[in-house]
């Protein structure tokens, strides 16, 4: 996340510049005043938005033009060069756009053009929508309902209020982001949006039959509509000590506090899982100056995903930052002191953080007869076994509209996404879910792009070189790219997105 803020360079657009100035299809930088301002043109047709996208701050001067659209080059998010409107997360606030005024071989940037307006209502709404769960599907769901002009009553249940999930395990956890970042709306918003936030709260039971859900303090809430985002949870350790207090897990703030808190007294840390979070855990805890030991039963990390050779630079990256890591090996034992590996050594730890993977929050829904099946099951309008109730995020498994083979992806901008469609087929707009799915992952200052889903591949392709850390490698299966990944090439990202979505 970018906290600076820079003085614009550049034409000051609101004097006007040549049309000739600005390449042909292509974008100018310069500025309106105080704010940095790009201007696009394809022939005699110019339009200028802000220059940094809203989620957080990326270049979109460096993003891709697709049709009159910019994707942000930094984690996909999708603006309309007209209007502003974020078209798709992991924006959920539109970039400034201002009226562009021909004068001759000249244009103007004049006035700045309203917020884009909620699109007509629906015609035949749920009487009110009620949302499981307020992390990145949930909100995106809240907050799309009212982008599309649905009036009725909208409830978000979450046992934590809406939070930056993915800054938990970089920036904020590393002591470089500060908590005030972290929550994604202030606590205004929501009632500005008339979006009922039950925070604080878990829903314990859904009546399908009667249309109800039901609170962990009493409360039956009726419900038109019923959206599941319950996300997922870390799996469990199960050795003897692990539920020591100085063994942690990363999925909510409360966790990554507790870390940091964790982390002020403690030396040396074990980490246990070369997972994503397990491995971001580390990144960060070595920039809080910790020894970090991270325990993997693999032989590289994220191998099973990303393949030997980038498991083998990832691991790399992590040693050159001090890591150690101990492969084929996994915890046997905890005490106060330190981890006890299967192979018979000690580790001295006094903060232990575990991230061996999530499962899927489902236990609502299986309690209430819907079909479940390793993840929530739902159509390709992200609709459960119950007419009227959806699913969408990380509980949600669904048909990947490229192979038609049900899938469940724990990704941040997926889980957005679907509630974006979820919310949409909740009032009846019959939207099939099939955005191309795309991670981001941190570690120090390598940054690893995925797009697409390759749960098996016969052949990778590179350009570029790892070592460089410089590349794009593809993943095949049967002569077709299934996803791409790469380091310090955001275009080609999108591009390969671009492609995918074709
Ligand atoms: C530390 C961390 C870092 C990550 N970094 C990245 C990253 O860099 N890039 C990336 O693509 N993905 C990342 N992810 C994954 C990403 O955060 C998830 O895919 C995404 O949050 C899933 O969204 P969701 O809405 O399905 O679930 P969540 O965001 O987990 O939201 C579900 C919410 O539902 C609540 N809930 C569950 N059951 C109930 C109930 N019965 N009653 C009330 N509330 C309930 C939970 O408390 C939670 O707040 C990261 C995950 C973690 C934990
Ligand atoms: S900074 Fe633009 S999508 Fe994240």
């Amino acid at each position: 996340m970018s906290g600076e803020t820079k003085a614009p360079e550049g034409p000051d657009f609101a004097a006007g510049v040549a049309i000739s100035a600005i390449p042909e299809g292509g974008f100018l930088s310069g500025r309106v005043g105080d704010e940095p301002v790009i201007l696009f043109r394809r022939g005699g047709d110019v339009m200028a938005v802000a220059a940094t996208c809203t989620h957080y701050g990326g270049p979109l001067a460096e993003g891709l033009v697709v049709g009159d659209t910019v994707r942000c080059p930094w984690h996909h998010a999708c603006f309309s060069l007209r209007t502003g409107e974020d078209l798709r997360p992991p924006a959920h606030t539109p970039v400034a756009s201002w009226e562009v005024v021909r004068e001759g071989e000249r244009v103007r940037v004049g006035a700045k053009k309203a917020a884009p307006p909620a699109r007509p209502a629906p015609s035949a709404p749920p009487d009110s929508v009620v949302i499981v769960g307020a992390g990145a599907a949930g909100l995106v769901a809240a907050l799309t309902l009212r982008r599309e002009g649905y009036a009725g009553a909208v409830t978000l249940i979450g046992a934590e209020p809406p939070v930056d999930r993915p800054n938990l395990s970089k920036d904020y956890l590393a002591g470089k982001a500060p908590e005030e970042w972290i929550p994604l709306r202030p606590p205004e918003f929501y009632a500005e949006q008339r979006i009922e936030l039950a925070s604080g709260v878990a829903a314990t039971r859904l009546d399908v039959a009667g249309r109800r859900v039901v609170l962990a303090d009493g409360r039956s809430i009726p419900y038109g509509a019923l959206l599941l985002a319950t996300g997922a949870e870390p799996v469990r350790l199960d050795v003897p000590g692990s539920s020591l207090p100085h063994v942690h897990y990363l999925r909510t703030l409360a966790d990554s506090r507790a870390i940091i808190a964790g982390a002020r007294g403690a030396r040396r840390a074990v980490v246990a899982g070369s997972s994503f979070i397990g491995l971001e855990a580390a990144a960060a805890l070595r920039e809080r100056g910790l020894e970090v030991h991270v325990v993997s039963r693999d032989a590289r990390p994220l191998e099973r995903i990303l393949g030997p050779e980038v498991g083998d630079l990832v691991r790399t990256i992590h040693e050159e930052h001090g890591v150690v890591f101990h492969f084929a090996e996994s915890a046997a034992s905890i005490d106060a002191k330190g981890v006890t590996l299967t192979g018979g050594a000690t580790l001295p730890a006094d903060l232990v953080v575990v991230g061996i993977g999530v499962r899927p929050r489902t236990e609502l829904a299986e309690r209430a007869g819907l079909r479940v099946d390793r993840g929530i099951l739902v159509d390709a309008f992200l609709e459960t076994s119950a007419p009227g109730v959806f699913a969408a995020g990380d509980a949600a498994r669904y048909p990947d509209p490229r192979t038609g083979a049900p899938v469940r992806i724990e990704h941040w901008v997926v889980a957005e996404r679907q509630g974006q469609a979820a919310a949409r087929n909740v009032i009846g707009r019959r939207e099939p879910f099939r955005a191309v799915p795309f991670f981001w992952s941190q570690h120090y200052d390598a940054v690893l792009n995925y797009v697409g889903h390759a749960e098996r591949w016969d052949a990778t392709e590179l350009d570029g070189s790892l070592a460089s850390r410089e590349f794009r490698l593809t993943y095949k299966a049967d002569g077709v790219a299934r996803a791409v990944l790469t380091m310090s090439r955001d275009r080609d990202s999108l591009a390969a997105e671009a492609a995918m979505e074709a």
